[in-house]
């Protein structure tokens, strides 16, 4: 069980002649992620999704906010202290090139982390071969003919499973998938989906998803929930099939309408949302108003003053952040056949 509360992080970034900018990336983010449960954060490129991942992997501090680990307070222990507590969630992110060593064969990958668990639980170092296998086998890899290749030598999509069987060698309790199937081919996206699903099943691991795609948060978290990050702010949070099928907020209902519709297939739905372009100073937002309000075409005067928190009202499933909260239909539905 992990969750944050009030998660802020602000990035400062070295401008050109007007000196260093602050990039609010995330303005207090609260989550929880139950344990074996399936939570997707979704939102467009430069949201705060990669930040928040870093954050609860332990890889970035955040600076104010509280990530809690098993009933533990994060910011309670001294840095040596916290790192056990954040080995039990693995970060998975998009490039599994990247994440492996090119000059080691997987064996050796595997190796590594899996003679140091032998220490920590005790165990024999000949543990660790047999364990390798086991794991490869879980990921749906054959471990004979994995085992003494190099990454260049696998496909994408089998080398985003050895990065997963490496993630389980300490045990996690929490995945961490980050994009993690964007730079996979296609035809193979699904097979590294159905994977992480079925790992939840089988070994109650947890898994915090990011994406921008609503489909992949759509398949990998239907009984879990949906955030929906706009410009580091949750601005909608609820089940994933409640905020697909009746999303409220005006954001997720652009995100939901840019959704390409197949053609002869499926109708677009009748209140499809289309942002606007409106110019506001120099940071692109109202100063205390809401941060969709620029791009809103639903905003009032009240959005360009305060800014809504996120809050459960009226008789709707989902908590939102908007004054002006509508049931609308805007994806596509399929088409009747005649
Ligand atoms: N290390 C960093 N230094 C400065 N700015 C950063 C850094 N990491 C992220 N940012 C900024 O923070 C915002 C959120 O980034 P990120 O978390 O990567 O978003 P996403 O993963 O949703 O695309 C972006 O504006 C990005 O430019
Ligand atoms: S608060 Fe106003 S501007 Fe913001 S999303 Fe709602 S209607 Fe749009
Ligand atoms: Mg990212």
């Amino acid at each position: 069980m992990i969750n944050g509360t009030g998660i802020t992080k602000t990035f400062r970034q070295r401008g050109g002649v007007l000196g260093a900018r602050e990039v609010p990336a995330l303005r207090g983010v609260d989550f929880a992620v139950p344990k074996g449960g399936a939570v997707s954060f979704i939102g467009e490129s430069g949201c705060g999704k990669t930040t928040l991942g870093r954050i609860v992997a332990g890889l970035e501090t955040c600076d104010s906010g509280e990530i809690v680990i098993d009933d533990v307070a994060m910011s309670s222990l001294s840095h040596r202290r916290r790192q056990p507590y954040f080995r039990r969630v693995q970060l998975i992110h998009q490039d599994p090139y990247s994440a492996l060593n090119p000059t080691r064969t997987i064996h050796q990958a595997l190796a590594a982390p899996l003679a140091l668990r032998a220490r920590q639980t005790g165990r024999p170092r000949s543990w660790a071969d047999g364990r390798a296998r086991e794991l490869l086998g879980l990921v749906g890899l054959d471990p004979g003919y994995v085992l003494p290749r190099y990454p260049h030598q696998l496909s994408g999509g089998m080398r985003q499973r050895v990065v997963i069987a490496r993630a389980l060698t300490v045990d996690p309790e929490v995945l961490v998938a980050d994009e993690a199937v964007s730079m996979i081919d296609v035809s193979l996206r699904l097979g590294i989906l159905a994977l992480l699903k079925d790992l939840r099943e089988r070994l109650g691991v947890s898994v915090l998803f990011i994406t921008h795609d609503v489909a992949t948060a759509r398949y990998i978290g239907t009984d879990g929930e949906l955030y929906v990050i706009y410009r580091g702010q949750v601005v909608e949070r609820g089940p994933v099939e409640t905020v697909i099928s009746a999303p409220v907020h005006p954001y997720t209902q652009a995100l939901l309408s840019a959704i390409p519709v197949l053609h002869g297939l499926e109708s677009p739905g009748d209140q499809r949302v289309v942002p606007v372009e409106a110019s506001v100073g120099a940071s692109g937002e109202y100063s205390d108003g809401c941060l969709f309000a620029p791009r809103c075409p639903f905003r009032t005067e009240r959005c360009e003053r305060e800014r809504p928190a996120l809050s459960r009202n009226g008789d709707m499933p989902q908590e939102h952040a908007c004054f002006h909260p509508e049931r609308r239909s805007v994806v596509a539905v399929p088409v009747s056949r005649r």
